[in-house]
């Protein structure tokens, strides 16, 4: 039998950064689920040939990838307990992304969530459970945390939110969930255009990038700020208040830099053309009052957010402007996804 599953990376407005116990949040995150950027995951189960406790074949984009094999096993041997028959069969593991590996986008998010959904539909086959739907994805986004943090949320469409928090009903550290429904028919189709500054390997990995918040000076101020921002961009989101959106938006990306500056070690994650697309984006929107703004992840590649109304003249502007600070002049056209699909 093989199971199918595309699922989408996604980028966060307000970001996971510090972590504690097995993959808990520190502070809560919201994000937008993408459409165009995503991993396809094909899981067969075929007879075991060793003894080892977990034994699979992985093939990324049709070749052999030792490095991520390995992470995929630790992965898998944590979670035995709840599919034990992970050590009783030979998993066949096929991956495909949609954007090309040097893009400077590779995303823990969309390949940990399309292996999640795999797993768990493995799952629900072997062991007969009929669970619904809404179990099933929450189950799944619990799986896909355990694998990477930010996976959680990419298994629900548009904007979703893990971690608790007092303003958004139902959520929880264990599981993302989808984010309050009454946003704005504005950020219907939010666009996110991501221009590649620089297409290499990330300089910190995640695992040692949250580590630095274990001793921040500022942790415990940032974990508030995570709170009342979460909050403001639900209103932002309710009330279409595009300033407002921008603001926090933007508060959020140049926050966690900041604290990657300032941690010990420090990182210096942005390049001079992340800066120089800051400015322009600025300069554009004060000018023209049309509503972009940015935000960053853990890198120097810019996430430009707009809505689709003002798609043509934002499109105009990193056309005639950006693509100067971009590598090979690449941007991935990117937008507000609707989740993952199981693959017939
Ligand atoms: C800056 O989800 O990659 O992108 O749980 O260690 O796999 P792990 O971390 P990961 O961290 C993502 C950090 C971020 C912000 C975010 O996506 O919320």
């Amino acid at each position: 039998m093989q199971i199918n599953w595309k699922s989408p990376s996604n980028i966060a407005l307000i970001k996971y950064w510090g972590k504690h116990g097995v993959q808990l949040p520190n502070n809560p995150s919201l994000s937008l689920t993408l459409r165009e950027a995503n991993t396809t995951t094909s899981l067969d189960l075929k007879k075991k040939r060793s003894k080892k406790n977990i034994e699979i074949d992985f093939l990324f984009e049709g070749e052999r990838n030792d490095k991520f094999a390995a992470k995929l096993e630790t992965f898998l041997a944590s979670v035995t307990q709840e599919l034990p028959w992970l050590t009783k069969n030979r998993l066949v593991l096929r991956s495909e992304n949609s954007f090309p590996h040097s893009a400077g986008i590779a995303s823990s998010a969309s390949s940990m969530s399309a292996l999640a959904l795999c797993l768990m539909s493995t799952n629900r086959m072997l062991t007969k459970t009929p669970e619904d739907d809404a179990t099933f994805l929450r189950m799944a986004s619990r799986l896909a945390r355990l694998g990477s943090g930010s996976a959680a949320r990419s298994v629900y469409p548009g904007f979703t939110v893990w971690g608790k928090t007092t303003s958004v009903k139902n959520s929880s550290d264990d599981h993302a969930i989808i984010a309050p429904a009454n946003y704005h028919a504005d950020f219907n189709e939010l666009q996110d255009s991501i221009l590649i500054v620089h297409a290499g390997e990330k300089s910190v990995s995640s695992r040692a990038g949250h580590a630095l918040m274990n001793d921040h000076p500022m942790a415990a101020q940032r974990y508030k700020n995570a709170h009342a921002r979460l909050k403001q961009l639900l209103d932002a989101l309710k009330h279409a208040d595009w300033q407002l959106f921008c603001k926090v938006v933007e508060t959020e990306a140049l926050e966690l830099h900041a604290l990657m500056m300032t941690s010990d070690p420090s990182f210096i994650l942005m390049h001079p053309n992340t800066l120089a697309i800051i400015e322009r984006i600025r300069f554009f929107r004060a000018t023209t009052n049309i509503p972009v703004c940015f935000t960053l992840d853990a890198g120097p590649n810019v996430h430009i957010l707009y809505p689709y109304f003002a798609k043509k003249e934002v499109r105009n502007f990193i056309q005639s402007e950006l693509l100067q600070f971009c590598v090979k002049k690449k941007v991935i056209y990117d937008q507000m996804g609707d989740g993952p699909s199981m693959l017939l």
